[in-house]
């Protein structure tokens, strides 16, 4: 029996605290381990408790996991470990799941990600850095074509444009490095080729040295059904992807995984936590688009299901630098989550709008996690732009996605959309 605190209050934060109240000695048994959320949601309150603190409050969840004697802490998004919260919490002698501020870079700048690339041999798009616009422009009128545009820092999924003309390319280099429109965050840039393929989501956890691989996943970022409509951070997912074959997954952990890994263990970072690489595939070669040093989300509420495994024993083994005894094995089947967004998502999302049919029973196999809510006296709110995550696992990809839709169809908010083809990829 440990106690847990979770950092964040997203449908991640939720479907990690399912894996963990499920885990051996978890609450789901006698004695089992204690959660607690920071912020968490109106979803985490049936796990734990909940403690009204900012996940990017640095100096607040140290002192809330030390007044509280916290075991392990979890860290959910990717800003306060880029605030260097693990390393914070090390120097109290607290265990905490998630990289350090100096691995977190690996998300946190992408001109070191692609430089740790280069240095590892990684496969990924051919780039250059640029902090200085007349020679980001030059560069791309000498490539003729248009390229990726990324802000170095951090923008909450604002800083990649993906450029499908010279003159767009052009713009985004402006509004990043002349007008500063990004702040620091796009005081530097990667200009980057464009590849083409299938995307999907590849975790793996990892305790310095050892990578244990999760269910492939693939999420769907744009906000309408057949991929159109502005990006959004993901509508919904499922696992396992076809397009990563047994032979893709195995090229990801020796030609990504492994020489990653020992290059952060090289620059003085080893990295411990969840590494999120987002895959582009083409023709059966993965390449790097993008490291992520935290669990997706919504890929999450598919990759706890798809786990024969104890999340307790995996996330604290990565935490002590220890997964040497760790087995899981993926299970059989599949498994599919919808997000149900508030109106106008992504760009200026309603809130405060009474969710029903929250209070019947689901079905068994099938989870509603939650994201943006909140209680309102009796009531459960909207609070956000992602408000739901309605998860199902089940035998097959069909049948997960048929058990996920009819929960979706009990539930509704003034505004609630969601996209109707989660899966398409994979079920046609
Ligand atoms: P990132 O945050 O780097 O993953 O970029 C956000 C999205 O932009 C990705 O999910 C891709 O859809 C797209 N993207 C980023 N880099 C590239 C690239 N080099 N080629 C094609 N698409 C890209
Ligand atoms: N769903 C994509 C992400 O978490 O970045």
């Amino acid at each position: 029996m440990a106690r847990i605190l979770v950092v964040g209050g997203g449908s991640r934060e939720h479907a990690l605290g399912v894996g963990l109240a499920a885990s051996a000695g978890g609450a789901a048994s006698p004695g089992g381990h204690e959660l607690l959320f920071a912020p968490g949601n109106a979803g985490t309150l049936a796990l734990g408790r909940n403690v009204a603190v900012s996940a990017s409050d640095v100096p607040a969840l140290v002192a809330l996991a030390e007044r509280e004697a916290v075991d392990l802490v979890v860290v959910g998004p990717e800003l306060p470990l880029t605030l260097g919260l693990v390393d914070a919490l090390s120097a109290k002698g607290i265990r905490a799941f998630g990289p350090t501020r100096a691995a977190a870079r690996l998300e946190g700048s992408k001109a070191f990600m692609k430089d740790i690339c280069e240095r590892a041999g990684v496969p990924t798009a051919a780039y250059a850095v640029f902090d200085d616009a007349d020679a980001a422009k030059a560069h791309v009128r000498s490539a003729g074509r248009p390229l990726v545009v990324k802000a170095d820092g951090l923008c909450a999924g604002k800083g990649v444009v993906v450029a499908s003309t010279v003159d767009e390319a052009c713009d985004a280099i402006d509004r990043m490095l002349l007008r500063g429109e990004l702040g620091d965050a796009g005081r530097v840039v990667v200009l980057e080729e464009l590849l083409p393929g299938e995307e999907a989501s590849f975790h793996v956890v990892c305790d310095g040295t050892r990578a244990i691989p999760l269910a492939a996943a693939q999420d769907h970022k744009r906000v309408f059904d057949g991929d159109r409509g502005p990006n959004t951070g993901g509508m919904g997912a499922y696992a396992p992807a076809p397009i990563v074959t047994p032979q893709v997954a195995a090229e990801v952990m020796t030609a990504i995984v492994t020489p990653t890994l020992r290059a952060m263990a090289d620059a003085g970072a080893p990295f411990r936590g969840v590494l999120f690489v987002g895959l582009m595939i083409d023709a059966g070669k993965p390449r790097v688009l993008e490291f992520n040093v935290r669990f997706g989300d919504p890929e999450t509420t598919v990759l706890v299901p798809m786990l024969d495994g104890d999340w307790f024993a995996l996330l604290d083994g990565a935490a002590r630098g220890d997964l040497s005894g760790f087995e899981a094995e993926t299970r059989p089947g599949a498994a599919l989550a919808v997000v149900m967004a508030a109106e106008r998502y992504p760009a200026s999302p309603a809130t405060g709008d009474p969710i029903e049919g929250l209070d019947a029973p689901t079905p068994p196999g099938t989870c509603v996690y939650h994201a943006g809510t909140k209680r309102d006296g009796g009531a459960i709110v909207t609070a956000g732009g992602r408000v739901l995550t309605v998860g199902a696992r089940a035998a097959t990809l069909a049948e997960a996605r048929d058990a996920a839709y009819a929960v979706v169809a009990r539930i509704r908010w003034r505004g609630e959309h969601h996209r109707s083809d989660i899966g398409h990829r994979a079920l046609g």
